[in-house]
């Protein structure tokens, strides 16, 4: 039996799982993922995990259903096998976003997963970022919850804070906003936001006055591009002066990247919680930031508190 940890990755964000154990000084655990022909995924531990620490990094961007039941399985692959116990990393976790009833007859998927998440074997949870605090609760292990903040507001004092304004893009981003607007004492605007349909927002300004400004717009993530574009358009037209986006995780789906290109959002700021399309990574208006040395303190610290 050995107390060396080892880490695996599931298929959505190897790139991100190799930066951490680099960083670990160590390599990723040996596993086989494989579809059937009927899409049922295959898992295969190809390393000896018996009495060891696991850890397992995955991803859950596009296409949820799919890298959630990949993980299930390759956490029950690895109870099977005789793991001493089961770390799951989620840089961003899938679901969060239905996370309370807001209309009879809805799921709250986000506890959902965290029974489906107990149910496969995990022990201990290492996420980023939630969407909401009460995520927390909804688990019976213990969480460890990262925050990506620390590695963003450094890049907000590099761009200079000088006649900068803080903007919540709609009422759920008011306390990472009102986050960022203490740490870098800066004013705060709160813009209102009414869901037409999933593609398309309607959004006036609450609160606070953008004229004049720089504005760093706040949100915990960018799916298709519809909250940032319009509230990027509402600041320029209440007068702003220049929109930067700071994000925690970038979904970036359908083509929310061109949908960017083309508004007055002059920089984005985003964490690689989530895979970092090629068009992303060349593009000037994007700056990505590694959260891979936050994960890689936590399973640090978690491993010498076992
Ligand atoms: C909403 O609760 C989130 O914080 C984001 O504002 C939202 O998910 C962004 O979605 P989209 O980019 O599709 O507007």
């Amino acid at each position: 039996m050995t107390d060396t940890p080892i880490i695996f990755s599931g298929s959505l964000h190897p790139h991100l799982a190799q930066e951490v154990v680099s960083l670990l000084g160590t390599s990723l655990g040996k596993r086989e993922l494989n579809l059937f022909p009927d899409h049922e995924i295959y898992v295969e531990i190809q390393e000896e995990v018996l009495g060891r620490h696991v850890f397992i990094l995955q991803s859950l961007g596009s296409n949820p259903n799919l890298y959630y039941m990949e993980l299930f399985i390759i956490l029950d692959a690895l109870k099977r096998a005789g793991a001493r116990s089961l770390s799951v990393l989620l840089p961003y976790y899938g679901y969060a976003r239905q996370d309370r009833i807001n209309k009879p007859g809805v799921s709250i998927t986000a506890k959902l997963v965290a029974d489906l998440l107990s149910a496969a074997g995990t022990n201990y949870l290492i996420a980023m970022d939630l969407h909401s605090e009460q995520i927390e609760g909804f688990f019976n292990i213990p969480v460890h919850h990262l925050s990506s903040k620390i590695l963003l507001i450094s890049q907000c004092i590099e761009l200079g804070l000088e006649n900068v304004i803080v903007v919540a893009p709609d009422k759920g981003a008011i306390k990472i906003a009102s986050a960022y607007a203490q740490a870098l004492q800066l004013p705060l605007a709160l813009l209102d936001k009414e869901r037409i349909n999933v593609f398309q927002v309607e959004m006036r300004l609450f609160l606070g006055n953008v004229k004049g400004k720089t504005v760093f717009l706040i949100d915990d993530m960018c799916s298709t591009g519809g909250t940032l574009v319009k509230a990027a358009e509402v600041c320029m037209e209440l007068g702003a002066k220049k929109i930067i986006a700071i994000l925690a995780h970038g979904l970036f789906i359908e083509n929310a990247i061109e949908k960017i290109n083309q508004s007055p959002i002059e920089k984005v700021i985003v964490t690689n919680s989530l895979p970092i399309h090629d068009m992303l990574a060349r593009h000037p208006k994007f700056h990505v930031v590694s959260i891979a040395p936050l994960l890689a303190e936590a399973v640090s610290k978690s491993i010498h508190s076992n």
